[in-house]
């Protein structure tokens, strides 16, 4: 029987709808395992298992010095917006200026800023799976629909336009991208991209090109933004971005959006009614980061990719997991069906505490990305723990 409590607190319809996804609780777990002392490897994080490059940090650390620690524009100060425009236009031949910039605490915010301002009560949002857990939320939180266009494993989960054709309705509002993908790795191919976004276009839908993940791309996997279509088309094309990933810089808080004036406008007003500018330290840290060269960011690619090269071939030695060579990220998404049914194992959640429980070894379930065939495994930690994990995975996986 289930005893249900009454609520204590009158909570709104808004907050009800979002959920703190369950799945979760195995990190949770993970998480207070590891402050018991149990040695746990953890390839739960999404985050750099790096420090924030030297110069960017003593760029912050000035700026405190400095005193540059007031109020800033609430959507970033110029100088930042500009190197930001500035990198776009580099390396994609665009002709953006500060007003089609506005900078946040961390991509998060950019990307629900322009939901807020784009998504109305009704609107379909449709969203290639799997995906990152925070799109889907977004959207309801917005008061629309998530409606999701399944990708194809055998295609690398690389998303294409017919898939998104499949689940289009009248009450389609724009499409979410993430490419290099979160969790899958997937990279969209250029063609597909560009296809998208005629179509997008056609219809008078907004795209929402989420690139975090930009710089870590493999095997010759190409990663082509889609502010190359911007120009020919600023109404439709909104990239969102971040100094998270690419330069381990998760805890600074830092995300920015490139669109239309008019829709960064729109996000700036929301901006200005509840976090006003990001840090002013960041920003500082952040501008140091955008105007250095980068080789630190390249010594951590090398770092990643040295990694990938290791654990995919690894994993796939393990008899049951089937492990495709993503495209680009820092997350593996195997496939771990082959032992549903055996030792209680039902699912990706029952696999992942599976795993916890007999090999001290924590995953995310890929149900929280939508998947409930896959497990997420993070290699943003060194290779030797990746060693370490592997070796234990196999061995508690043999026993059954
Ligand atoms: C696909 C994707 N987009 C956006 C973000 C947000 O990053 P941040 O808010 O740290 O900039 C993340 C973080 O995990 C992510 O994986």
């Amino acid at each position: 029987m289930t005893i249900t409590t009454k609520p204590e607190i009158r909570l709104t319809r808004r907050v009800m709808g979002i959920e703190i996804s369950p799945t979760l609780a195995v990190m949770n777990r993970a998480q207070d395992l590891m402050a018991q002392g149990v040695d746990v490897v953890d390839f739960g994080p999404g985050e750099p298992d790096f420090p924030t490059p030297p110069s960017v940090a003593e760029a912050g650390k000035r700026a405190i010095d400095r005193g540059f620690t007031k109020y800033t524009n609430a959507s970033g100060m110029k100088p930042l917006r500009d190197a930001i425009a500035e990198r776009y236009n580099r390396r994609y031949g665009t002709k953006l200026t500060t007003d089609h910039v506005i900078a946040g605490t961390g991509g998060k915010q950019e990307l629900f800023n322009i939901i807020l301002a784009l998504v109305d009560q009704g609107d379909e949002v449709i969203i290639p799976s799997p995906y990152w857990v925070s799109f889907p939320d977004q959207v309801q939180f917005a008061g629309g629909t998530p409606v999701f266009a399944p990708s194809d494993p055998s295609r690398q989960f690389r998303p294409r336009l017919a898939e998104i054709e499949a689940v289009a309705t009248e009450r389609t509002r724009g499409v979410i991208l993430n490419s290099p993908c979160n969790p899958t790795g997937a990279v969209i191919a250029e063609s597909e991209l560009a296809a998208i976004v005629e179509w997008c276009s056609a219809r008078d839908l907004f795209l929402i090109f989420d690139e975090t993940y930009e710089f870590f791309v493999y095997d010759g996997a190409r990663h082509v933004s889609a502010i190359k279509w911007f120009e020919g088309h600023p109404e439709t094309i909104i990239v969102v971005n971040s100094m998270s990933k690419t330069f381990a810089m998760t805890g600074w808080r830092l995300g920015f959006a490139v669109a239309h004036p008019e829709l960064i406008g729109a996000a700036g007003k929301i901006q200005s009614h509840s976090t006003s500018n990001p840090s002013s330290i960041s920003q500082a840290a952040a501008l140091e980061a955008l105007r250095g060269d980068e080789s630190e960011v390249r010594r951590m690619f090398e770092a990643y990719r040295e990694r990938r090269a290791w654990l995919v071939p690894a994993l796939n030695r393990i008899k049951g997991f089937c492990c495709l060579d993503p495209d680009g990220a820092f997350y593996l998404f195997p496939e771990v069906k082959a032992f549903f049914g055996k030792a209680g194992i039902v699912d990706s959640q029952s696999f992942a505490d599976f795993l916890l429980d007999r090999a001290r070894v924590a995953v995310v379930p890929g149900i929280a990305f939508g998947s409930d065939d896959h497990v997420r495994i993070s290699y943003a930690t060194s290779l030797e723990r990746i060693k370490e994990g592997v070796k234990r995975i196999d061995a508690a996986l043999r026993k059954l």
